[in-house]
């Protein structure tokens, strides 16, 4: 039976080679960025390359250290050489679903402070439209959080708040996250981004608007191609 992992492995491989000697990067988060990592810590033991990252999750953290890649607290650089992160749908025009692990408000973060974004993905996450098939994260502040609900689907869809355990998760940051049901997707993701941007009570959404750099898309048969 095939390897299951291979296209995630083999974009995050492709792109954990794109990071030059001396680089601090942004760690990404999620089950196709662990590659990255694994890659990362391959390349520091047989290269001797010298590397650093700011990770966008707790999970991340927590990686790398098992790993033995250095941290750096975002606030402690002035800027990052460049990020690499998934995705959950990314549309002909390079824009993007996150969010999928919950981890979207600190990877928007970590990759306006990047030179460049660059997306690693399985060619199961190219999309015509975004939001058809992957419901949009948007991270809310528990106070008040049935009012966020309401602005957010008065602009056309249906919320579920997502649970852990029969409790609402807790993001990273100690919110909670929505997931936004758009029947028709999401034809228009600028518009839509900048509608939720000025709603009260979001902390922050998933949609990453004209945000990436390269994407590096690889499939199942291990083959891989940057864009
Ligand atoms: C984390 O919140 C997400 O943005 C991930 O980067 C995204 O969900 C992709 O995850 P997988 O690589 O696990 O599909």
């Amino acid at each position: 039976m095939r390897d299951p992992n291979i296209a995630k492995r083999t974009a995050a491989f492709a792109a954990a080679d794109l990071v030059p000697d001396g680089a601090t990067i942004g760690l990404g988060s999620g089950s196709t960025f662990a590659f990255v990592l694994e890659r990362l810590a391959a390349r520091m033991r047989d290269e001797g390359l010298d590397v650093r990252g700011a990770p966008t999750s707790s999970a991340t953290a927590e990686r790398a250290r098992t790993l033995g890649i250095p941290l750096v607290s975002l606030d402690d650089v002035e800027r990052l050489d460049l990020a690499i992160d998934g995705a959950d749908e990314i549309d002909p025009n390079k824009q993007v679903i996150k969010g999928g692990g919950a981890a979207h408000t600190r990877e928007r973060i970590v990759a306006a402070a990047a030179d460049e974004l660059v997306i690693i993905v399985g060619e199961n996450k190219l999309v015509d439209v975004l939001g058809k098939a992957f419901r949009l994260p948007i991270e809310v502040l528990p106070f008040g959080w049935t009012h966020a609900r309401r602005r957010i689907e008065a602009t056309g869809c249906t919320t579920e708040l997502r649970q852990r355990g029969g409790e609402p998760l807790l993001t990273d940051n100690g919110n909670w996250i929505l997931d936004a049901a758009y029947p028709d997707g999401i034809p228009d993701p600028a518009a839509l981004a900048a509608t939720l941007d000025a709603t009260v009570g979001i902390v922050d959404h998933g949609l990453f608007v004209d945000m990436v750099g390269r994407v590096v898309v690889a499939d199942d048969e291990g083959r891989v191609r940057i864009q």
